[in-house]
């Protein structure tokens, strides 16, 4: 059995960016504890002007303080804080975070995750820069998906509070699954040709709510997930920062792609840290079909 801790070490990672990743992932079990106190949305609304659970206020302030704590973080980021923070100046690494992805589904008691980057210096460099991405899953399992530019693997936190591999060198197959944010009525052309030629090949529309959840099901099984840019969002909903860049960089490293239907993401420096960007990520083949018909 592989365990995370070995895995780190046998991938040749730092010290310091192991403890980073290891002292976020052991917070898997207390945040799901939290979920059963902190069913509510709160009076508040984020940077990004949507209104918070007190469940993503709960895991966004325990992930901070824990990590401050540490003295392992220069720099941190949050899709729930207005403001980039400081910490330790003796640290190279930032770290960028969605605190809890999916959060509408927490009231119903769907798959939600966290989505970490770690960056080595700033924190507005492209999501290529990264040296580590990983999500927590809060499904039938806790799980970590997880990669340090050497391939995505996937663990599980057993019994015992360890986390074991459950697959490594994982690699996105071509697949057929789609789900797409945004109203029909209110997408615009080149997206409807693309859902349009996904559902005349036979595609199956599979989407909860939750990018997390929904790219982990793209990630095993194939296919794409997009949130594009519609008529009233021309940027669309996701973070660039948060969600976009982490969850980008382990789609490259699974064999698969990210674009915002015209380029690849990853390669955008960030001009301000909440800015969102139109999706589209999975399997090679849906990603290069939708930049085709972008670029027709
Ligand atoms: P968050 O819970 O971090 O605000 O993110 C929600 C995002 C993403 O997880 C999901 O795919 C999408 O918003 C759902 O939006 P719609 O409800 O518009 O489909
Ligand atoms: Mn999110
Ligand atoms: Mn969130």
């Amino acid at each position: 059995m592989t365990i995370l801790q070995k895995y780190l070490e046998n991938s040749g990672v730092c010290e310091d960016l192991c403890k980073i990743i290891v002292l976020i992932a052991d917070q898997a079990t207390s945040i799901r504890e939290a979920f059963i106190g902190n069913q509510s949305h709160a009076d508040s609304t984020n940077a990004s002007g949507e209104q918070q659970t007190t469940m993503d206020i709960w895991v966004d302030t325990h992930i901070t303080r824990i990590l401050a704590k540490s003295g392992l973080v220069h720099v941190i980021a949050s899709e729930e804080q207005d403001d980039i923070t400081t910490f330790s100046s003796s640290s190279k690494y930032s770290v960028v975070m969605d605190p809890l992805d999916g959060s509408s589904l927490i009231s119903v008691n769907m798959c939600v995750g966290t989505i970490v980057g770690i960056y080595n210096g700033d924190i507005l460099q492209p999501g290529k820069n990264l040296e580590a991405a990983f999500y927590m899953l809060y499904g039938l399992m806790t799980t970590l998906t997880l990669s340090v530019g050497r391939g995505v693997a996937i663990f599980a936190l057993n019994s015992d509070g360890v986390y074991q591999m459950l697959e490594d060198n994982v690699q996105i197959p071509e697949g057929n699954l789609y789900g797409s944010g945004g109203l029909r009525m209110e997408w615009l052309p080149k997206h409807s040709k693309f859902i349009a030629d996904i559902e005349a090949a036979g595609g199956k529309n599979r989407y909860s709510g939750s990018f997390v959840a929904d790219f982990h099901q793209v990630l095993k099984y194939g296919g794409v997930y997009a949130y594009p840019s519609t008529m009233k969002s021309p940027d669309g909903k996701l973070r660039l920062v948060f969600e976009v860049n982490p969850i980008g960089f382990l789609a490259i490293q699974a064999g698969g792609a990210v674009s915002n239907g015209v380029s690849n993401t990853l390669a955008i420096a960030p001009a301000k840290v909440h800015q969102r960007t139109p999706i589209y990520i999975g399997s090679r083949g849906m990603i290069e079909a939708i930049e085709k018909i972008h670029n027709a």
